[in-house]
């Protein structure tokens, strides 16, 4: 038995949310209980936000939950979407109120393809890297307008916010992680720096002062048109790459078809100063097709708790969940299993 006096507490909000988010989540939870149940306690706290609860009385996301959550260690969270609600209420209301609340500035999002696991490309090669996603500026900012609605005098912008303290945070970040995991040492930016000539002009500044500071680390500069066309056509080349939220939200979905598919695709929402809690989820949505039947894959879920065990540092926790993964997707991608089949295979393994 190990001695529970000195164990840590982790108090993690949990938020399963919508759909299959709800199916998910709960093997997330095991994985963390049983990888790292010797070293932390997790005490969990359920909150119940999302398309039921808006339906139910209207409410998304209150002061009253925002304090709460906020005093939690880390936040664990399923998915949210749902098809009754209009498109951007939930997504506005909710999560990403979560990421600026919290001040998660770091979208991080590994892209990995596992062995046995089959990637749409007849030959990808090896493919490993991460995409660091400005995750609190850009297009995501909600500064903007629509004015004169319903005329033909209509009038709405949207404006992407850049500034040089939050991008060079990423930046930073993503030279940071690629010195730590000692691959290739090489950060990608990527922009669309021949037609956003501002933002684009900013972030190649930064890039090029934080650079001189890692003169171990290698750089190049993509534009994000030409990026979409390298993921498919040698995603070997990438080890880490940096760009602001809206390329990151489009490629990260790219990236995640391109390793087989966001099943196996997790990310963290990562508050660099601790200040506040950090947000672990699975970058793949509510799935309301298949919602309810218990056939959704935990392994993106599961990737999420392995993240959030290595923001504690618990590397050697998070270590052994992503080998059970990865040894349970060579060895069943093929199967047809439910949910919590996978979610079993995988934790016999831990
Ligand atoms: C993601 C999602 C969200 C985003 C949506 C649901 C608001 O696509 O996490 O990638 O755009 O960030
Ligand atoms: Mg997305």
């Amino acid at each position: 038995m190990a001695n529970t006096t000195s164990k840590k507490i982790l108090n993690i909000a949990v938020i399963a949310g919508d759909g299959i988010g709800k199916e998910v989540t709960p093997e997330a939870q095991a994985a963390l209980v049983k990888a790292a149940g010797d070293e932390v306690e997790f005490k969990f706290t359920d909150y119940d936000l999302g398309a039921e609860r808006y339906l139910r009385d209207g409410t998304l996301l209150t002061d009253e939950d925002l304090a709460s959550i906020g005093e939690k260690d880390a936040i664990l969270l399923g998915a949210v979407g749902d098809p009754r609600v209009k498109s951007g209420i939930l997504e506005r209301g909710l999560l990403i109120k979560l990421r600026f609340a919290f001040d998660q500035a770091i979208n991080l999002r590994p892209s990995k393809l596992y062995p046995g696991v089959k990637s749409p490309l007849a030959d990808p090669g090896e493919i490993d890297f991460a995409v660091v996603r400005e995750g609190t500026e850009g297009l995501y900012s909600g500064m903007g307008g629509y004015i004169r609605r319903g005329t033909d005098q209509a009038v709405a912008t949207e404006t992407s916010m850049n500034t040089a303290f939050g991008v060079e945070r990423a930046v930073r970040y993503a030279f940071d992680l690629a010195r730590k995991r000692g691959g290739k040492k090489h950060v990608t930016m990527v922009n669309k720096t021949n037609v956003l000539v501002y933002a684009g002009g900013l972030w190649l500044d930064i890039m090029d002062k934080v650079a001189a500071e890692y003169p171990d680390v290698t750089w190049d500069y993509l534009h994000a048109d030409a990026c979409t066309i390298f993921l498919v056509t040698n995603p070997s080349r990438f080890d880490v790459i940096v760009t602001d939220n809206l390329f990151g939200d489009i490629l990260t979905d790219e990236a995640g078809a391109v390793v087989g598919g966001i099943g196996y695709s997790a990310s963290a929402n990562i508050n660099v100063t601790n200040e506040h809690p950090s947000m672990f989820e699975p970058i793949h949505g509510s799935a309301p097709d298949i919602a309810g039947k218990g056939i959704a894959n935990p392994s993106a879920a599961i990737l999420s708790a392995a993240m959030l065990l290595r923001h504690f540092g618990y590397d050697a926790a998070a270590g052994r969940i992503e080998s059970a993964v990865e040894a349970d997707a060579k060895e069943n991608s093929s199967r047809k299993r439910s949910t919590h089949e996978v979610g079993t295979d995988i934790l016999a393994r831990l």
